[in-house]
Parts: C-alpha cells; sequence; structure tokens
C-alpha cells in the first residue's frame, strides 16, 4: 500500500506560541519512531517559523494563503513567503473560509498562485448537506470544476483534494458521522470527474478526507473510504488522539 498522509488543521488554535511548542513538540516526540507516513501540522501562520525548528520529520503547511507574490494586499500573506519559510503544504478553500465569504473563483486563483510558488495546495472541497435527490453531487462537481479551472493538466496532480463534507465537520451544528462508504461514493465521482473532465488518465491527485477523524475510524477510511490519508481537526490538538491516529494507521504499511 502506498504512503498515506495524515494532516492536522489546527485552525485558530491554541493561543499562545508556548501552547503551540507544547502541542508541537509532544506529537514530534510521541511519533519519533513511526516513520511510515507523511505527517503534516497547520497551525496558524504566527507559529510556522517556530514550530519549522522543532522536527525534521513533521511537515509544515499554512491554513490559507494570498494568490499573489507580494503587494499592496493588508493583511495578506503569500506563497512566495511561505516557500521562503520552508512550508510546503497550504490548505485552501477550507469550508469555515469559505463561510467568511471566500468563493470558488478566488479559491482558483489561490490554487494557481500557490502552485506557482512551488508549494502543494489541499483544496477543501465538500457539501453542507446530503439530500435525497443527490443534489450534493452536483455541488461538488461544482466546487471541484471551478476551483480547478484553467490549472494545466500536467500540473493538477500536485494538488491534494480533501473532501470534507461538511455535515461531518466537528463544529457543524447537529452534525452527523460520515461513513468510509460516504467516502467511497465521493471518492469515485471525484476521480471519474477528474478522469472525464479534466483528461487525467495516469497520474491523478491524491484524495483525502476529513470531519471528526479520530482512532476508531481513522483506519476505516483509509482502508475502505477510497482515500490517501486523512485531514484531522479537533483531534489534531491533543497529543494523545492525534497520535493515536497516526500509529493507528501504521498498520497499513507493515
Ligand atoms: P474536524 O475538522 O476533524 O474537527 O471535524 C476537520 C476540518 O475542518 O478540517
Amino acid at each position: 500500500m502506498s504512503k498515506k498522509i495524515i494532516i492536522g488543521n489546527w485552525k485558530m488554535n491554541p493561543t499562545s506560541i508556548k501552547e503551540a511548542e507544547k502541542l508541537f513538540g509532544g506529537i514530534a516526540k510521541s511519533i519519533s519512531k513511526v516513520n511510515k507516513n507523511t505527517i503534516v501540522i497547520c497551525p496558524p501562520f504566527i507559529y510556522l517559523e517556530k514550530l519549522k525548528k522543532l522536527s525534521k520529520k513533521i511537515f509544515l503547511g499554512a491554513q490559507d494563503s494570498f494568490y499573489g507574490e507580494s503587494g499592496a494586499f493588508t493583511g495578506e500573506v503569500s506563497g512566495e513567503m511561505l516557500s521562503n519559510l520552508g512550508i510546503k503544504y497550504v490548505i485552501l478553500g477550507h469550508s469555515e473560509r469559505r463561510a467568511l465569504g471566500e468563493n470558488n473563483d478566488l479559491i482558483n486563483k489561490k490554487i494557481k498562485g500557490i502552485i506557482s510558488a512551488g508549494l502543494i495546495p489541499i483544496l477543501c472541497i465538500g457539501e453542507l448537506e446530503r439530500d435525497d435527490n443527490h443534489e450534493y453531487f452536483n455541488f461538488v462537481r461544482n466546487q471541484l470544476l471551478e476551483c480547478l479551472n484553467g490549472i494545466p493538466k500536467n500540473l493538477l496532480y500536485k494538488i491534494i483534494i480533501a473532501y470534507e463534507p461538511v455535515w461531518a465537520i466537528s463544529t457543524t451544528l447537529n452534525r452527523r458521522d460520515a461513513t468510509p462508504l460516504d467516502s467511497r461514493e465521493m471518492t469515485i465521482f471525484i476521480r471519474k470527474i477528474i478522469s472525464d473532465k479534466l483528461g487525467i488518465k495516469m497520474k491523478s491527485p491524491k484524495i483525502i478526507y476529513g470531519g471528526s477523524v479520530n482512532s476508531k475510524d481513522a483506519l476505516g477510511f483509509l482502508e475502505h473510504g477510497g482515500v490517501d490519508g486523512l485531514l484531522v481537526g479537533k483531534a489534531s490538538l491533543d497529543v494523545k488522539k492525534f497520535t493515536d491516529i497516526i500509529k493507528t494507521c501504521e498498520v497499513l504499511n507493515k
């Protein structure tokens, strides 16, 4: 089985660099003997530089980035800046940013900017709800096609697609658990769109799953959910919970 990627999305946590170092250091220590899969942690921007120095084993990612290289864009951080800091991954189009107003068009520009800065975009897509008429498939197709619009075919494989059904994310009100089967049907659909519409036959982008992943269901998603990795939110803020997920997934490579 090929190497999996497990990504922790800390969101706007923790509230001090001290706590960030403690959490990151705890994770690094606990997985020092674990070395099969790729581990990425995406903390808030301001912690990236310090955390970068704490582990050679854990890759760092940002939770967003702007599309330009530099210039008059107050408050933004560019892919170029992240790249100069040694950051490798950037989450783009997370549902929490979409809820603040980001649309597919802006996310598309950001993906292009991130690719040209030499970084790997983690594009989040996923429906808000599932309806009986299966309209959610169209919703996800639109997100995918609009976000990937105009990206040269030979660069598409660089993108990691994170399927995150918003109804399964831990902070969603009245959330429900998604199953590996829910993930599997959507990843088949996503792979079909990519191969039909985008004409990719050989090197296709990695697809990962996110939405309340924990140590009990992580392996199930990797084995039966049709995905190459996991995007973990809440559980990545707890050393034991996150490293249990990582350790559970080690068995896949034995
Ligand atoms: P969760 O978050 O694991 O807390 O559901 C996942 C995400 O929003 O990326």
